[in-house]
């Protein structure tokens, strides 16, 4: 299997405002400017208030922008949305979908992230598609087909194999300080990439779920771990960088 770049994503969730927002976008920045070129990709998904004043920051700067979510229409009647239109018109090149807080507290189903990733990837946008099991799903030993089939109904028929990513997150383990085993991981991994089928080759499968700088190093030495989302760890830029230079 080919080397991949791996790929650093911040997901701010509903946090930052303008001030804090901006100043740790800055200092990201400063740390990307002090290791030119950097030898890995890393997106900020600030929420979607700041994604115009955080653009502007990252602008001329290696550091990509993202949202944490879209809508599947591109425009109309949809009071409080946000389309993948709207997302790359703002300079978004990457947008997080089906994440476990949109599954669980917004009642999206695979099908809706299946018709959220045709619209963001027809706006041009590459699309993290996130699956991960539950607590209870684990203990019942039914992770794998539960991956395997999150994997393949939240992909449309016509999904890109070039605007898509994946990333397994057990739900256990989001802002848990918990982690799978490694081996956990490179297998759940495995079988997300027989999942995709002859797009597994290409794909970069993340990690997410508590990753933080003490434990982002063996995870992303793993071949089968092709980058790593991370939630409240990407809320303080040494942390999050700490993160991010594991990958060199
Ligand atoms: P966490 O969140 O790093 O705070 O566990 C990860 C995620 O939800 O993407």
């Amino acid at each position: 299997m080919a080397k991949r770049r791996k790929l650093v994503v911040a997901n701010w969730k509903m946090n930052g405002r303008l001030t804090s927002g901006l100043n740790l976008a800055k200092d990201l920045v400063d740390r990307a400017a002090e290791q030119k070129p950097l030898s890995f990709d890393v997106v900020l998904c600030p929420p979607f208030t700041l994604l115009w004043p955080i653009g502007e920051t990252l602008m001329g700067s290696p550091l990509l922008l993202g949202g944490q979510d879209c809508h599947i229409a591109n425009h109309g009647a949809y009071t409080g949305n946000i389309s993948a239109g709207m997302l790359a018109d703002l300079g978004c090149r990457y947008v997080i979908l089906g994440h476990s807080e949109r599954r669980a507290q917004h009642g999206e189903t695979s099908d809706l992230i299946a018709r959220k990733v045709t619209a963001a990837q027809l706006a041009g946008l590459v699309t993290i598609v996130c699956v991960g099991e539950t607590m209870e799903q684990r203990a019942s030993g039914t992770t794998d087909l539960v991956i395997a089939e999150q994997v393949t109904s939240s992909l449309p028929d016509t999904v890109q194999a070039s605007q898509l990513v994946l990333a397994y997150e057990p739900v256990w383990a989001i802002g848990a300080g918990e982690t799978p085993s490694i081996d956990d991981i490179r297998h759940v991994n495995k079988i997300i990439r027989r999942s995709l089928g002859a797009m597994g080759e290409v794909v970069p499968v993340l990690y997410g779920g508590s990753v933080a700088p003490n434990n982002a190093g063996p995870i992303l030495e793993e071949p089968e771990v092709d980058g790593v989302l991370v939630g409240a760890a990407s809320l303080n830029s040494d942390g999050f960088w700490a993160i991010a230079e594991k990958c060199r």
